[in-house]
Formats: C-alpha cells, sequence, structure tokens
C-alpha cells in the first residue's frame, strides 16, 4: 500500500461503500510500504474499511500494538503466540446476522509461528458458529494456500490469500461453498515490483547488495475480490474480481 495505496483504497471505498455490506483490507503494509502505524490504521477505518487484516509486518511500528489490543476491527495473524490483540473478530451486518472474520498466517518460508491449520480448526469448534466466517491467509507458498482453501472448504465461506502482492487468477468456489484465492493481490502503484520503486529493486537483484527501497509513484490499483454470500448458511454463492486503477496520480 504506502501513501500511494492508502489514497486510492480510500478514493475507491468511496465510490463503492454503498454497494457491500462488509469491506475488510489488508492493512500491514499501508505505512510506507511495510508496516502499519496508529494513524494510519484509523485514517483507513475512517475512509469506510470495516476490518483491518495484517500480517508478518504488523509488528514494525510500536503504536500499533495499542489499537490492536483496545479496537475490535483490527486482527492479527491468529497463530502468532503470545501476541496482543486479537486473531478473529465478529462483525454485525447491517442487513442482519452476523460475519466472522479470521486472520491467519503461514509458516512455509516464513516464521515459524503456531500452526494455522489446527489453530483454525480449533477456533472453529471452538466458536461453533454456524453463518459466513472470512479467512485471510497471509502465507508466502502457494501449496500452503491452496492446501488451506481444501482443508477448510465446506466450513468457511472464503480464504483468501494475501501476501504476495500480485493477484492470482485461480478465484473459485470450493466444494460449492467456499470462495477461494491464492492472493488477492495488492493496492498501490501499477508500475512498481510490489510497490517499490523498479530500479532499486532492479538493482538488488543484479548487486546482490541491500538498498534502499522507495515507494513507487504513479498511478495507482485496487486489487480485490466481491464476495455474494448466504447470510444463514454461510455459502459463497459468488466470486468476482473488483479492480480499479484511478485515472490521476493523486499522492
Ligand atoms: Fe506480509
Amino acid at each position: 500500500m504506502g501513501c500511494r495505496g492508502r489514497k486510492v483504497v480510500t478514493s475507491f471505498v468511496a465510490k463503492v461503500r454503498k454497494e457491500y455490506e462488509l469491506i475488510i483490507a489488508n492493512a500491514e503494509n499501508a505505512s510506507g510500504g511495510l508496516g502499519l502505524n496508529a494513524k494510519n490504521a484509523w485514517e483507513l477505518k475512517k475512509a469506510g474499511i470495516d476490518i483491518l487484516t495484517s500480517g508478518n509486518h504488523i509488528w514494525k511500528f510500536k503504536d500499533i500494538i495499542k489499537v490492536l489490543e483496545t479496537e475490535e476491527w483490527i486482527l492479527r495473524p491468529l497463530n502468532y503466540p503470545l501476541a496482543p490483540g486479537r486473531g478473529f473478530t465478529f462483525f454485525s451486518l447491517p442487513q442482519g446476522g452476523e460475519i466472522l472474520v479470521i486472520n491467519l498466517q503461514g509458516r512455509t518460508f516464513m516464521e515459524a509461528i503456531d500452526c494455522p491449520f489446527l489453530g483454525v480448526d480449533r477456533l472453529l469448534e471452538e466458536l461453533n458458529f454456524k453463518g459466513p466466517v472470512i479467512v485471510d491467509f497471509h502465507a508466502e507458498a502457494t501449496s500452503e494456500k491452496v492446501a488451506m482453501g481444501y482443508f477448510l472448504a465446506g466450513r468457511v465461506s472464503g480464504v483468501l490469500g494475501t501476501h504476495t502482492h500480485v493477484q492470482t487468477n485461480d478465484c473459485r468456489i470450493l466444494d460449492g461453498f467456499t470462495a477461494y484465492i491464492s492472493d488477492v493481490g495488492m493496492c498501490g502503484p501499477v508500475e512498481s515490483v510490489l510497490g517499490m520503486e523498479k530500479g532499486i529493486i532492479i538493482e538488488r537483484f543484479l548487486s546482490k547488495r541491500p538498498q534502499k527501497f522507495d515507494l513507487a509513484k504513479g498511478k495507482a490499483k485496487v486489487c480485490g475480490l466481491s464476495l455474494t454470500i448466504d447470510r444463514l448458511t454461510g455459502r459463497c454463492e459468488d466470486i468476482a474480481f473488483c479492480n480499479w486503477e484511478e485515472e490521476n496520480d493523486s499522492c
């Protein structure tokens, strides 16, 4: 995300807010392209996003801890051991009923935190919630993401991958019930390498020396998904890309 991402998301949410009962965004890199500070978390919430999920970079700014501890609309991955904040939340849908949102993090090529499979399995059993459930699975390996999709197929409304920034072309409904995509994609500058200035990243690959990253400039894009879910059974009836590119640079 970064500044360009926050701006494009804010404009997009203002346009579509009335069409959706719930808007979820993974905001772990909304501040400077890496991490999320308290000010930007509140900014996104006030822009109309209902639930902010996160991932491995959520710990970068210290002032986010208080927000994680006190606010129900922001999540850190459920399977972090001994972490402040919460890994799931219930949201009251404006047109009736509740939805459960869960944030998980993968372990393949990532920090060896608690098992996301056993963690979500235990949580679902404990809560025994019969309504819609959305899982943001923040993970690196597509194998782990696909496996989680099938692990939860028929039990949750959606398993939506995040973290790798590039939107994948595999969104589908598993077992006629569960929306799945390996990665929802990034909201941020189009002409970039995962939101960063492309020349610097190329230089890093060429030289193999650390470089100071800069956020990319230029037009930004929202990558998202739109789900239609039966509020009583939790079954996903439709999944579609919901992408939007701004006409002018705004940051
Ligand atoms: Fe991440």
